[in-house]
Order: structure tokens, then C-alpha cells, then sequence
């Protein structure tokens, strides 16, 4: 097993031993190959480059408390990556080869899985694109379909702290009819600049407002939105919003828990009517937002309004409820009554 402080571990590109690839060219798939080199090399005029032809998905494997290795609804991320790339233009892979892919990155590189007793995990990065040097703006006919993954401990630094996020009115994420509910990369590329801007503020969050009403609230840069009201768990209901699994998987949690699920359009203004918010996606699992402040102009020091939570670090009582709900299933503490883990021999 590799030496890593499974404790401290954060989020980063941390470097595994091999990669899973597959390559399509004339209209099929190659065989799947594992590669120990990590690496793949692409002409300067590659697509991808040029006109960010990519998409990717996150999700994760766990050691259980049985000593069972599983993978978190693998089957939900194939789907969503074959819509993404028929919104690309891309061939994807099928559920078949995606999650066998998934399995043999795991199996592969199970020296870095973290082992039961952590909040730990492996991180499962799957990533196609484009991979056909071309100048025209007509999908490729050569395309990666890569499996990598990377050990995880907490995105922010901490599990289960509330983290303060910013609305920055002069920023939009996506636009509407456009990429928003997708897996896209290029959606990521155009939040770099402002979370820099943002967290240079001491903000760890940039939350979107739906750009084609600036009245409602889309999601965070990095995950899906909810807020606590009462006994409902509310979730934007709006179509330039990623489906997220982790918040698919809440709703069905929290109606478990006997909470009216609301999914629908949520105004801005509400935001004052919540007692909890929270940031849920696989990367941030569920963090709690201690305040949101909304500001016209990112760059500038003033703040049109404030929404209060919770003091920064503290956490509500739902928030907590759900984190614990949804990892014990996740570590094999609590029946997978959903049947949402997908067990993979090792
Ligand atoms: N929204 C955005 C923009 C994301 O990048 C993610 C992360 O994948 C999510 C939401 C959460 O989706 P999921 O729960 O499927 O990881
Ligand atoms: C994930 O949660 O899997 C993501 O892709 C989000 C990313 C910002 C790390």
C-alpha cells in the first residue's frame, strides 16, 4: 500500500500508476489497454487543445467496513457522460465498457485505495476528448476515452465545516440553451478566474445565478445547491444545472429521513428564508455554507447583501444528517437499501 497520511489527504492531481485508455478511430473502440507510462501524446493541432473538446466525470471507489471494495453509482456517471457527448458530438463509451474501464483503474492502481476507517477515498476521473488534430468545427472521428484516478481526502481541506461563498453578479457560468447541464470542461475553464478572485477574498465558493433570469439560483462552481427550510430539502430546478448524483442521491436520502423534497425553480431572495445551505457534489460530498454574500462586481470590495448561516466552521443539524447518511452507505456502516454500490473483486 502506498504511505500516505490518509487524514490529511486533500484534492489534487495526485499521480497513480497507471492509467486505463481506450482509443476510438474508424468508427470502433480499440481493446482497453493499461498503461503504467501515465501519459498519451497529442499533435499541437489536436481539438481538444484548440476548441476544448472534453468532458469528463468524477466519482468514487471506497473500502467498506467489511473490506469490500465498491464504486458509488458508476452506472449514474456512464450515463451522464454518453449525454455529454452526444452533446459534443462524441462517441462514448457504452455502460459496459464505461464501469468495466472504472473497475480496472481501481484494480490496477489498488495500492492507493484508502483503506476502511478514513474519510478517504480513490477518486475516479474518466476523461474523453477529442483527440484528432483538425481545424474545421466538425466532431472528431478520433477520441480518448481515459480512466484515471487519484486518492481523496476532503476538497475544501476539512470534512463537515462550513465554508463562506460569494454570488458574483458579473460573472454567469453558462448560458441558457447552452452547456450548463453538461460535463463539459470548457464549463470549468471560465470559473478559474473568478474563484481566484473569489478566494483571494477568503471565499471558498462562487455560487451561480441562472443567467438568463439573474433571479434564481443555479449552482455552485463545483456542485449542486440545496437549502434547508422547515422539514424540505430545496433544490434548483433549472436546465443550465449539472445533474448531480451526489444531490440525486440526497433527495432520495433526505425523503427517506421523512423530508418533503422540493426541485424547483428557488429565487434569490429565499436564500434568506433557508436555516441550512449546503454545496453537495462528489468532490465536496456535502459542505455547508456558513454565509453567502452577494456582490455586483467580484473584484470590488463592497457587498450588496449578506444571508447568514452559520458562523464560519460551524454546521447545522441537517447538514451533519445527511453527510452521515449518505457516507455510511457509502463505507458499508449502513444498509445500501438503494442499491448504490457497485462491489468490484480486486
Ligand atoms: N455541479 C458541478 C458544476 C459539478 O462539477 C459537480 C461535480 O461533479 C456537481 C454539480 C456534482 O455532481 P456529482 O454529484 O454527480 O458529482
Ligand atoms: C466532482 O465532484 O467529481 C467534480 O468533478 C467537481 C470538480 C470541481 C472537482
Amino acid at each position: 500500500m502506498a504511505d500516505i497520511q490518509w487524514d490529511k489527504i486533500g484534492f489534487d492531481a495526485y499521480r497513480t500508476k497507471t492509467l486505463v485508455l481506450a482509443r476510438w478511430k474508424d468508427g470502433k473502440w480499440s481493446e482497453i489497454k493499461e498503461d503504467d507510462s501515465f501519459s498519451f501524446t497529442l499533435d499541437p493541432f489536436t481539438c481538444v487543445f484548440h476548441y476544448a473538446m472534453s468532458c469528463f466525470e468524477g466519482l468514487k471507489a471506497f473500502t467498506q467496513k467489511d473490506g469490500r471494495v465498491v464504486i458509488f453509482r458508476p452506472l449514474e456517471n456512464a450515463h451522464r457522460m454518453q449525454r455529454t457527448a452526444r452533446f459534443l458530438g462524441l462517441p462514448a463509451p457504452d455502460d459496459d465498457m464505461f464501469v468495466e474501464m472504472c473497475e480496472r483503474c481501481v484494480r490496477a492502481n489498488r495500492e492507493f485505495l484508502p483503506p476502511y476507517g478514513h474519510d478517504a477515498s480513490l477518486y475516479i476521473r474518466p476523461l474523453l476528448l477529442g483527440a484528432q488534430p483538425k481545424m474545421q468545427l466538425t466532431p472528431p472521428d478520433e477520441v480518448i476515452f481515459a480512466v484515471m484516478c487519484a486518492p481523496a481526502g476532503s476538497y475544501y481541506g476539512a470534512f463537515l465545516k462550513s465554508f463562506a461563498a460569494v454570488i458574483p453578479l458579473n460573472y454567469d457560468r453558462a448560458a441558457p440553451k447552452g452547456s450548463g447541464s453538461y460535463k463539459v470542461g470548457a464549463n470549468y475553464a471560465s470559473t478559474f478566474r473568478p474563484y481566484q478572485i473569489a478566494h483571494n477574498q477568503g471565499y471558498m465558493e462562487l455560487l451561480y445565478l441562472n443567467s438568463k433570469t439573474h433571479g434564481f439560483i443555479d449552482e455552485f462552481g463545483s456542485s449542486n445547491f440545496f437549502g434547508i427550510k422547515g422539514n424540505s430539502y430545496v433544490t434548483p430546478l433549472s436546465d443550465s444545472v449539472l445533474p448531480s448524483i451526489t444531490n440525486k442521491s440526497l433527495q432520495e436520502l433526505a425523503a427517506d429521513l421523512g423530508m418533503k423534497v422540493e426541485k424547483r425553480p428557488v429565487p434569490v431572495e429565499e436564500l434568506a428564508e433557508f436555516e441550512e445551505v449546503g454545496a453537495c457534489g462528489t468532490a465536496v460530498v456535502i459542505t455547508p455554507i456558513s454565509h453567502i454574500d452577494v456582490k455586483e462586481e467580484l473584484e470590488e470590495d463592497s457587498v450588496s447583501r449578506t444571508y447568514r448561516y452559520f458562523p464560519d466552521g460551524q454546521v447545522g443539524p441537517v447538514c451533519t444528517r445527511l453527510y452521515k447518511a449518505l457516507t455510511a452507505i457509502q463505507k458499508g456502516e449502513a444498509e445500501d437499501i438503494h442499491n448504490w454500490c457497485h462491489g468490484i473483486e480486486l
